[in-house]
């Protein structure tokens, strides 16, 4: 049972009711861990389904089966929990650091062989195994917050009051999903706003299809956060002597509010989850995609790297469209060999120019999809999700390889190191274009449980890539932001979050996306591509400063930029480069909403400030901004000025924006001079 989460003495220690009405005792108390048979009329994170007909386990904590094991900034807590019957146990893991202020929660269930002789007709099925049940002490009426979105639309941040019921949020699709993210904050009602109230947030490290379940039981105290694999697309079959440990569960606790959430994360994100944080897996890339779509060609290619060369990029990343048959979507996702018709003496010519340009050079793939019109599927039409006499369905033009299975594994493993060990790539942006449809597969056991294992061999084939190549940057990417969670941050280096590249509706994604993640990973091109939601005009620098806000990257047609345009954007390139690692490495406070007329993000490390500040209108608005996490004795001197002011200062009589750089936004740096 949870006795307390938060600030010392904050809440009250949960009481057992005087008189049970309706309800046993383990229905209300604030379990760690509930299966179905344990609890009766509230919500269960397990659900067992035995062979001989009635549903659910009764779960007991066995004597002396609780260990603790600490190791370094590690502290590892193992209870046991058994049935009656002895054939089913659960053990729960809860893992702290003394490193970040994330707890990290996973339970692995067994079933139990005890005759040694398995027969496949006591098989268990649990068609419910969630990570872990967090009892959060913000109700009744709780404030909800969450990001929801679809394609190109994603992570805008909703609110939601919770009186009473059900709330669900999750992913049929197979991948995390534009819809929902895994990742859900929580206030009482009374929260008395942004930054100076306790706040909870509770996150699932997982890529494939999910549920949390956020249970208001009519005047509780607590709200119960449930969640883990989807429950309605799969399940898991144990046979005797067969275990499954689900995946893990992320909870957090801040006396800051959301703001405090926010750096939580960000903090264990850049600083557990990334394996580095200088620009090494953080180039400047220019990708060409929107430049060309699919028709690629080497001379033009080449001429896009000379003048993305010049601007400053570090990386020139080729996008969809390099490979044999690919002249459009209908045609060769699959057939990973470059085409012949496009490099006619070989990737090597492009690859060479954008080297000895000074780049690195990177590649687009799209390892689990495959078009109808490819060899790969003409050599293995089995190899793709369908379901039994069901039509196929294609979205995109394209299938979804069964990734779980070991051979789609293997092949996808070694082309990937053919293409890693052939070509002196050191950029890989991995893609996926549709959800998964249809998975399954009849005649396997173990056939419902193809999204988890589709999941984990993803995230297998992603891990052995940073192993096996650690000097390749590794994007990761589904249709935009169709798979980002903690679960992928732990294998790739940078995410991209949405298709929508029009600066002004790029912003309100950002923004969303700040709240859960760190802008370490946000992958940010500045396009020529318009606005499809605010369509208010923005200028050039207005899309530079939107794209400076995580890794910055250019996607524009340079073709069509003519040269006063390269020069000034050289000159903002150059200007990020200055202030990259406060971007990376900074606290972030985000000051209002990109809907207010102005709207500005603040970074903060020790020596550096950085304010990026975005405004609406055309002419240069009146925008002051009261900056926030500054020591009050701390000075600082604004860049390319003689202003100099106190940290008090800043916070209480607020900084005038200049608008230096354009009507509608600014950049201003403060180095700190009390040093
Ligand atoms: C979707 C991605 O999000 C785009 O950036 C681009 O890579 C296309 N796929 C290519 O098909």
């Amino acid at each position: 049972m949870l006795e307390h989460w938060g600030a010392p003495g904050r809440d009250q220690p949960w009481t057992a009711p005087d008189r049970l009405h309706f309800a046993t005792l383990l229905d209300l108390a604030p379990l760690e861990y509930a299966a179905l048979g344990t609890r009766h009329t509230t919500t269960s994170e397990l659900i067992v389904q035995r062979p001989a007909g009635h549903d659910g386990i009764n779960l007991r904590l066995a004597d002396d089966s609780v260990r603790v094991d600490r190791d370094g900034h590690s502290t590892h807590l193992q209870a046991l929990l058994t049935d009656p019957a002895g054939d089913i146990t659960v053990t729960l893991h809860v893992l702290t650091s003394t490193r970040h202020d994330v707890v990290e929660r996973w339970a692995e269930v067994s079933h139990v062989d005890h005759g040694g002789h398995a027969d496949p007709t006591d098989a268990v099925v649990l068609t419910r195994v969630f990570s872990a049940g967090w009892n959060v002490p913000v109700g009744p009426g709780a404030r909800l917050h969450t990001l929801v979105g679809q394609w190109s639309r994603e992570f805008q941040p909703v609110e939601v009051e919770l009186t009473a019921g059900e709330f669900s949020i999750g992913s049929r699709q197979g991948i995390t999903s534009h819809r929902y993210s895994p990742f859900v904050a929580l206030q009482t009602p009374q929260a008395r706003g942004a930054s100076d109230d306790d706040a909870y947030s509770v996150a699932l490290a997982w890529s494939g299809s999910w549920r949390m379940l956020v249970d208001a039981i009519p005047f509780h105290s607590h709200v119960r956060v449930s969640g883990g694999l989807d429950d309605e697309t799969g399940d898991v079959k144990l046979q005797p002597g067969q275990r499954f440990e689900t995946p893990h569960m992320l909870g957090i606790w801040s006396p800051h509010g959301l703001t405090g959430l926010s750096r939580a994360w960000h903090a264990y994100q850049r600083e557990v989850l990334a394996r580095d944080l200088g620009p090494q897996h953080r180039p400047i890339v220019y990708n060409s995609w929107y430049a060309t779509e699919f028709n690629v060609r080497v001379d033009h290619q080449l001429a896009l790297a000379e003048r993305a060369a010049r601007l400053g990029a570090e990386a020139f990343v080729v996008d969809d469209g390099w490979f044999t048959g690919r002249t459009s979507d209908r045609s060769g996702l699959g057939d990973w060999h470059v085409d012949d018709a496009k490099f006619p003496h070989g990737l090597e010519e492009l690859i060479d120019g954008v080297l000895g340009l000074g780049m690195r050079f990177g590649l687009w793939v799209e390892p689990e999809a495959v078009n109808p019109d490819s060899d790969l599927y003409r050599e293995h039409p089995d190899w793709v999700y369908h379901a039994g006499h069901r039509p196929f369905t294609t979205i995109r033009n394209q299938y979804i390889l069964d990734f779980g299975r070991p051979d789609v594994e293997r092949w996808a493993a070694d082309m990937l190191t053919r293409l890693l060990t052939t070509y002196p790539i050191s950029y890989l942006k991995w893609d996926m274009n549709r959800p998964v449809t249809d998975g399954g597969r009849p005649a396997d056991p173990h056939g419902r449980e193809w999204s988890i294992q589709h999941t984990r061999a993803y995230l297998r084939v992603m891990a052995m890539l940073r192993r096996d190549f650690p000097h390749v940057t590794v994007e990761a990417c589904a249709g935009g932001g169709g798979r980002i969670d903690n679960a992928v941050l732990a294998v790739c280096d940078v995410v991209w979050p949405s298709d929508e590249t029009g600066p002004r509706d790029r912003l309100a994604i950002q923004h969303g996306f700040l709240s859960a993640f760190t802008p370490s990973v946000m992958s940010s091109w500045v396009t020529d591509e318009p606005d499809h939601i605010n369509v208010e005009p923005a200028s050039l620098e207005f899309r530079f400063v939107v794209a400076m806000a995580g890794a910055l990257g250019i996607g524009a047609d340079l073709m069509q930029w003519d040269p006063a345009r390269m020069q000034h954007a050289a000159t903002l390139v150059e200007l990020y480069q200055e202030i990259r690692s406060t971007i990376h490495r900074g606290t972030v406070f985000r000051h209002g909403s990109p809907t207010d007329d102005s709207y500005a993000i603040q970074y903060t490390t020790d020596g550096k400030v950085v304010l990026l500040v975005w405004a609406r209108g055309q002419c240069p608005p009146s925008v002051r901004i009261y900056f926030a996490d500054l020591q009050p004795s701390h000075r600082y001197r604004l860049r390319g000025s003689d202003v100099v002011l106190s940290g008090s200062e800043a916070s209480e009589r607020g900084v005038p924006v200049p608008f230096s750089i354009a009507p509608d936004c600014d950049v201003l740096v403060f180095d700190r001079i009390d040093r």
